[in-house]
């Protein structure tokens, strides 16, 4: 399994791991065993996914099998739902964290992401969980928290020994700039949106002039935001005459050629499916290699279209501005 070292610990990252959002809850456990048995080393989670206790039965019992050890997995969570946006007063980090941990039946995530760099009112566990985005009067409430004081209590979580490794999601260059300013222990995983049509060059430059590895997630563009009725109207990259020709050529699907043309340049991919002969499919995405060219014809595909922004909820919360 191809994998990236992360800096300051040392671990390996896979290069190709398994997306949970929106993996069935009622047969999450069992997907998440099955993607194990099928050789996925990383689970990508969150809170706000709201299966994070089913994915971790599914981890118990892969490893009560002896299909593997706590320590050939990674886990990654969000904060939230990942540190989810209402939990970034300092004091809520921590809690949530062993909320998440407590959920999932573990000690300690190999990876814990702020999921946006958003701060919204805190909202009790016991009153809602996930807390998602609108309050009760279907509005959303801003917080003001400023990332610093969140990024400290993410460093206090290795100091626990509650994270092994930090970093940020949805994040911009500006943002990413600041909290190295003052961060003691760097992000160590930066995860974006990254697909053809979101080829996001400059960012992708930055991290590694930083040394910071990406995940690139949504790498097949529009299709998870089809049954959101969220795809912006975006042709399908899986039906894409160019991806399928590309495919063909080298004998692979067109979603295999979609992830090779992130992990040919070393960004890491977590593709979900709720079908395991297609999870089975995804996992098998870099025991080959397109060409520079083809490399290139998919990448003139951008139109810098952005699926998940959260301005698209609520103007105020434009991130990406
Ligand atoms: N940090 C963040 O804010 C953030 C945001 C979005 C996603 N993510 C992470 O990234 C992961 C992946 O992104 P995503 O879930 O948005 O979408 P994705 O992996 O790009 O696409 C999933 C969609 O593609 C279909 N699919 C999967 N494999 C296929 C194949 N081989 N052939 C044809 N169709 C296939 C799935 O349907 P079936 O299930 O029916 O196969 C589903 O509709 C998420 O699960 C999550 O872990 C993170």
């Amino acid at each position: 399994m191809e994998s990236i070292v992360l800096k300051r610990t040392g671990q390996k990252m896979p290069l190709v791991g398994f997306g949970l959002w929106k993996v069935t809850k009622s047969s999450c456990a069992d997907t998440v065993y099955n993607a194990i048995k099928a050789g996925y080393r990383l689970l990508d989670g969150a809170g706000d996914y709201g299966n994070e206790k089913e994915a971790g039965e599914g981890v118990k019992r892969a490893i009560k099998d002896g299909l593997v050890k706590r320590e050939d997995l990674f886990i990654t969570s969000k904060a939230n739902n990942d540190l989810w946006n209402t939990f970034h007063a300092h004091d809520h980090v921590k809690a949530l964290a062993k909320k998440q941990l407590n959920d999932w039946g573990l000690d300690h995530f190999d990876l814990y992401l702020i999921h946006f760099p958003i701060a919204l009112q805190y909202v009790d566990p016991n009153h809602r969980y996930p807390p998602e985005w609108w309050g009760d009067d279907g509005k959303v409430h801003l917080q003001n928290t400023p990332m610093q004081e969140t990024w400290r209590a993410m460093e206090e979580l290795v100091d626990e020994g509650l994270a092994k490794n930090i970093g940020l999601s949805n994040c911009a260059g500006s943002l990413l700039l600041d909290v190295l300013n003052y961060a003691r222990i760097r992000p160590q995983v930066l995860q974006v949106e990254i697909h053809p049509y979101l080829t996001q060059e400059p960012f992708i430059e930055l991290a590694r002039i930083l040394e910071i590895p990406v995940t690139g997630y949504s790498s097949f563009g529009p299709q998870s935001y089809v049954e959101l009725g969220a795809s912006k109207d975006a042709g399908s990259l899986l039906q894409s005459g160019l991806i399928g020709g590309i495919g063909a050529k080298h004998g692979r699907s067109p979603a295999q050629v979609l992830l090779r043309w992130a992990t040919q340049r070393g960004i890491a991919v977590v593709p979900k499916s709720n079908s395991h002969d297609r999870l089975v499919q995804n996992l098998k995405c870099t025991d080959f290699d397109l060409t520079q060219q083809e490399m290139d014809q998919i990448s003139s595909l951008n139109q810098n279209l952005r699926l998940n922004n959260p301005a698209d909820i609520d103007p105020r919360l434009g991130i990406f501005a």
